[in-house]
């Protein structure tokens, strides 16, 4: 059963995971030395990072701090579709992230099938936390309903060639890598997720996102408002 927390708004959301994410690194590190999380582009994390840039719930110790990537486009690093450039902007140039700490996916290689090879060998270790945005067509990362990807039980890193959302082409954590982080934060906010929402939190679960029916939903009250037994 998916733990799903109601916020009042964004900015709520964005505050109570970074708490969590704040109190999630405080363990690993203790435990592992590092901290090991994974984030997405879109639109859904802004507050989140905006939080992480406030330093709530005492911020996250950086330096200790390895960055990974949820997905990537296939375009060069600096162009405004790239997710490593709309993360490094919104949060990892803010709060001064080690560049050594941050691993961006190749978006930008030639060969993306090599890419997603040697991104797959960074994460044999598995992520500590993992942030996922909630698509309004109930895709996250760019795993998106109907894909083959996810089907895909061995890798933990694909290519995506026929992205319905622009651009077509882009790397890819898989449900491997999903499920082997120990920690999932899926975040939806507004209204327009709300058809999303509903469908994936049904109380009869069903692919394409069974995967994440046991990690931790933090929605907003608009994206929730589909939700029947909840309200
Ligand atoms: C991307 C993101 C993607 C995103 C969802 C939700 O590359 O587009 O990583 O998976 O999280 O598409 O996007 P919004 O948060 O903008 O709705």
């Amino acid at each position: 059963m998916a733990r799903l927390t109601v916020h009042a708004g964004p900015e709520a959301l964005g505050e109570a995971v970074a708490r969590e994410l704040a109190r999630a690194a405080e363990e690993a590190i203790a435990r592992r030395g590092s901290f090991r999380l994974g984030l997405p582009g879109g639109r859904s994390p802004e507050p989140l990072y905006a939080a992480l840039v406030r330093g709530a719930g005492g911020g996250l110790p950086w330096s200790a701090v390895e960055v990974f990537f949820a997905d990537e486009r296939a375009v060069p690093r600096s162009d405004a579709m790239s997710n490593a450039r709309f993360v490094g902007e919104a949060l990892l140039a803010r709060v001064g992230a080690p560049a050594g700490n941050v691993h961006r996916m190749a978006g930008d290689a030639p060969d993306l099938e090599a890419a997603a090879r040697d991104y797959d060998a960074l994460l044999a270790r598995r992520l500590d936390a993992l942030v996922l945005g909630l698509g309004e067509d109930g895709h996250v990362a760019s795993l998106f309903p109907g894909s083959p990807l996810l089907a895909e039980e061995t890798r933990r890193v694909g290519v995506v060639t026929d992205s319905p959302k622009p651009p077509p082409r882009r790397l890819t954590l898989l449900p491997r890598a999903v499920n082997e982080a120990r920690r999932v934060f899926v975040l939806a906010t507004g209204a327009a997720k709300a058809a999303a929402v509903a469908a994936a939190l049904e109380p009869r679960w069903t692919a394409p996102l069974a995967f994440l029916g046991s990690r931790e939903w933090h929605v907003d009250e608009p994206a929730a408002a589909l939700l029947r037994g909840r309200r």
